[in-house]
């Protein structure tokens, strides 16, 4: 079977890289695809390494305070990338590029949207925004990803609990959790939606209202969470 080339680009530490890799692994032969590129706009991004050890290539990006790196739309080319997966990647992706991936573009924001994002919402300051608003239910969005930060289709929302006492850091620790779960399981999915959409086959692709999964127990084991998300994400 021909798996889907995916590239993943990340900033940070890699966490969600590491889940999705560690994902694909457990499917084994049944995955949508392969991860071939991971690229980053921070030479010191924990990804990177992460990538490294898993034998995945690895390249930098050229932004304004790096312009002798290579521009993403050559890194995507000539990694014959199909599918491009941003897992916590911090720079605004041009819009000739997503315009290129429409449709095959994947993010996971850590928080409700399209309450709690857009430009400079990203990492802590989307959990503080959410323990200021008072809420009591926060939680991971994946969606596809266009020209408008946090703004393409919503796939899906697992809504976590906000509890009393939660500060930031404890609060990011839950959606983290929560994330690793689902957010994998939603790019390996989409994945097997790509080789429709490379062949402009978009009618029987319904995004008009996101998966909403039932409320997050953080009391639960992984395994039992991956299980009852496996059971709602097949349901
Ligand atoms: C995650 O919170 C994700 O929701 C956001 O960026 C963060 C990335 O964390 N988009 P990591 O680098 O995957 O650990």
């Amino acid at each position: 079977m021909t798996r889907v080339r995916a590239a993943v680009l990340a900033s940070g530490g890699g966490s969600n890289l590491q889940a999705l890799l560690d994902h694909l692994a457990t499917l084994g032969d049944a995955r949508a695809l392969d991860v071939v590129l991971v690229a980053s706009d921070r030479a010191q991004a924990g990804a990177l390494e992460r990538a490294r050890s898993a034998g995945i290539r690895t390249a930098l990006v050229q932004t304004r305070s790096c312009p002798q790196a290579t521009a993403l739309e050559h890194l995507l080319e000539s990694h014959e990338v199909q599918y491009v997966v941003l897992a916590g990647y911090l720079q605004l992706v041009p819009a000739w590029v997503t315009q290129q991936f429409a449709w095959r573009m994947i993010n996971v924001h850590p928080g409700p949207l399209p309450r709690f994002g857009g430009p400079g919402m990203y990492g802590r300051h989307v959990h503080r925004a959410v323990l200021a608003a008072g809420v009591d239910r926060t939680g991971p969005t994946v969606h596809l990803v266009d020209e408008i930060y946090d703004h393409g289709a919503q796939l899906a929302h697992w809504p976590v609990p906000v509890l009393s006492g939660d500060d930031e850091q404890c609060l990011a620790a839950r959606v983290l959790r929560a994330e690793h779960l689902l957010f994998p399981r939603m790019v390996n999915d989409w994945g097997e939606a790509i080789p429709r959409l490379l062949d402009r086959d978009i009618t029987t692709i319904d995004v008009s209202s996101p998966l909403t999964l039932p409320l997050f127990d953080p009391e639960l084991d992984d395994a039992t969470l991956a299980a009852r998300l496996d059971a709602a994400l097949t349901g």
